[in-house]
């Protein structure tokens, strides 16, 4: 399955599955990463790994809707099959949700339902939640309310910071967001 990889800044996630997907037993190969900021660190890290990386700057868009037809171009372009945001931040409209429903996946770092939005290390710190964790969902209009394909938990430790809880959701991602896209490909083929 042709999967491309949509990005705003690091990338860690989407070297996670580039990293998975050079497995031959993998159901993916990652055939392009895109970026909304032209400064992202991850489209340098994609094209080390040999992963065509393209920047479409959406601040260079009249419309929300013009900037996403864009983009639906270019993963086209590839013969993208199925997407996967990882850190991607920019909230997409209905029409094109549409256009990939069932085949965009997103990496959230809260067991959601619990913290949708930003700052969730902040908020799950600030309400002294016991455990904290990531979720992967498939996208819907509703922002970070689709279907869940997969969840981690950790726990939360006497001391964390923001800075130290994300380190240990953030491990988590890496480990389940290739478990996750590769279990959305089986149930789709
Ligand atoms: C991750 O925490 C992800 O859950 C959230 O944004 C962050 C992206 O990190 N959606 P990276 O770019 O994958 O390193």
């Amino acid at each position: 399955m042709r999967v491309g990889i949509l990005i705003s800044g690091r990338g860690s996630n989407m070297t996670a599955l580039i990293k998975a997907a050079k497995d031959p037993d993998y159901p993916a190969e990652i055939v392009v990463v895109i970026s909304n900021r032209p400064d992202a660190a991850g489209l340098d890290s994609a094209r080390q790994e040999g992963i065509a990386a393209i920047s479409i700057d959406h601040k260079q868009f009249d419309s929300r809707e013009a900037f996403e037809d864009a983009l639906h171009n270019e993963l086209l372009a590839h013969k993208v099959e199925m997407v996967a945001c990882a850190g991607f931040m920019r909230i997409m409209t209905s029409g094109f949700v549409k256009k990939w429903q069932d085949r965009m996946l997103n990496i959230h770092p809260s067991l959601l339902p619990a913290y949708k939005g930003l700052h969730t290390h902040e908020r799950a710190l600030k309400d002294g939640a016991k455990t904290h964790g990531c979720t992967v969902h498939y996208v819907i209009a509703d922002l970070d309310a689709g279907p869940i394909i997969m969840q981690a938990e950790v726990p939360v430790l006497a001391g964390d910071t923001a800075d130290s809880l994300a380190k240990r959701v953030l491990a988590e991602e890496h480990r389940i967001y290739p478990l996750s896209l590769a279990k959305a490909i089986n149930k789709l083929s």
